[in-house]
């Protein structure tokens, strides 16, 4: 990985920033893109006072012209992209049939808008580079249903986020097709319960792999009926397999959409 450079939306918090972490740890150049300037600034000087490389670009990635210029700020940054990680997104608002249009639009612009926007404006900048990797987040409710009991037990997210990230996966396999002839592969990320501020509700403490007394998944209880591995997944586990994907050792991998989600994906 050393002298590549990682591109990570959503590095600010969470998966994002476990990745930006990861990513900087292996010896690549990592820019992080969120909306909230502190957070953002927060992550770029830790992994700097570690001794690694990172620079922190304000970006709303639902918007398309924030989108270009802070994708040109980051191929001038280091004067290359070799990696895309679209992770920035989220799920929020009332679950159908009550959501709004507005919601429904906000989050599948989050989700979905963002990485076909992301994705189109480095394309280009991985061409040049000679190829890459796009690694997009999607979830494991592209690939689910929920029955009355459960909904009636534990909830849902809103039915737009489940819809994008089925956009997301199908913009995947498409985004693949067109990068096999430029040595680009695209794969796709299904996280299950991971423990981050976005799925706990807070920046208090979400527990760590070592310390796991911290926040609770909104969904735990329905995740412990449904997973193989016991207990909550953290930012850790999905960077772990974006950094594989990313890497040469991946080079035979594309089009495909890999569960980090303790084995809940199983039907029974
Ligand atoms: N945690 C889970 O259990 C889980 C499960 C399945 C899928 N996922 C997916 O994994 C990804 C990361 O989730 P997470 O749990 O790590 O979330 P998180 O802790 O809420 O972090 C989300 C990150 O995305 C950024 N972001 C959100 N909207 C943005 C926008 N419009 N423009 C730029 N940045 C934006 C946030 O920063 P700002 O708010 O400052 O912009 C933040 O850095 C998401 O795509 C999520 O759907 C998570």
């Amino acid at each position: 990985m050393i002298s590549k450079v990682a591109l990570i939306t959503g590095g600010s918090s969470g998966i994002g920033e476990g990745t930006a972490h990861k990513f900087a740890r292996e010896g690549a150049k990592v820019i992080l893109m969120a909306r909230g300037q502190e957070r953002g600034q927060a992550v770029e000087d830790a992994i700097r006072s570690d001794g690694y490389e990172a620079t922190f670009i304000p970006c709303d990635v639902s918007d398309e012209d924030s989108v270009v210029v802070a994708v040109g700020a980051a191929a001038d940054t280091y004067g290359a992209i070799n990696v895309l990680v679209n992770n920035a997104g989220g799920g929020g608002g009332e679950v159908f049939p009550d959501e709004t249009t507005e919601e429904w639009d906000r989050v599948i612009r989050a989700n979905l808008y963002s990485a076909f926007f992301m994705s189109r404006a480095v394309w280009p900048h991985l061409i040049e580079a000679g190829g890459g990797a796009v690694i997009n987040m999607s979830s494991v409710a592209a690939q689910r249903g929920i029955s009355p009991a459960m909904y009636d037990e534990f909830g849902a997210t809103t039915s737009a986020y489940w819809a994008a990230k089925a956009g997301v996966e199908a913009l995947t396999r498409q985004m693949a097709g067109i990068g096999g002839k430029h040595n680009i592969r695209v794969n796709c990320i299904r996280p299950g319960q991971i423990l981050t501020p976005g799925a706990t509700g807070g920046h208090g403490n979400i527990g760590t792999l070592n310390d796991t007394s911290g926040q609770h998944h909104y969904f735990e209880k329905w995740f412990d009926k449904i997973q193989i591995v016991p207990g909550p997944g953290y930012p850790e586990d999905v960077a772990n397999l974006v950094f594989f994907l990313a890497s040469d050792e991946a080079r035979f991998i594309t089009c495909e959409m890999i569960n980090v989600d303790g084995g809940c994906a199983v039907k029974i």
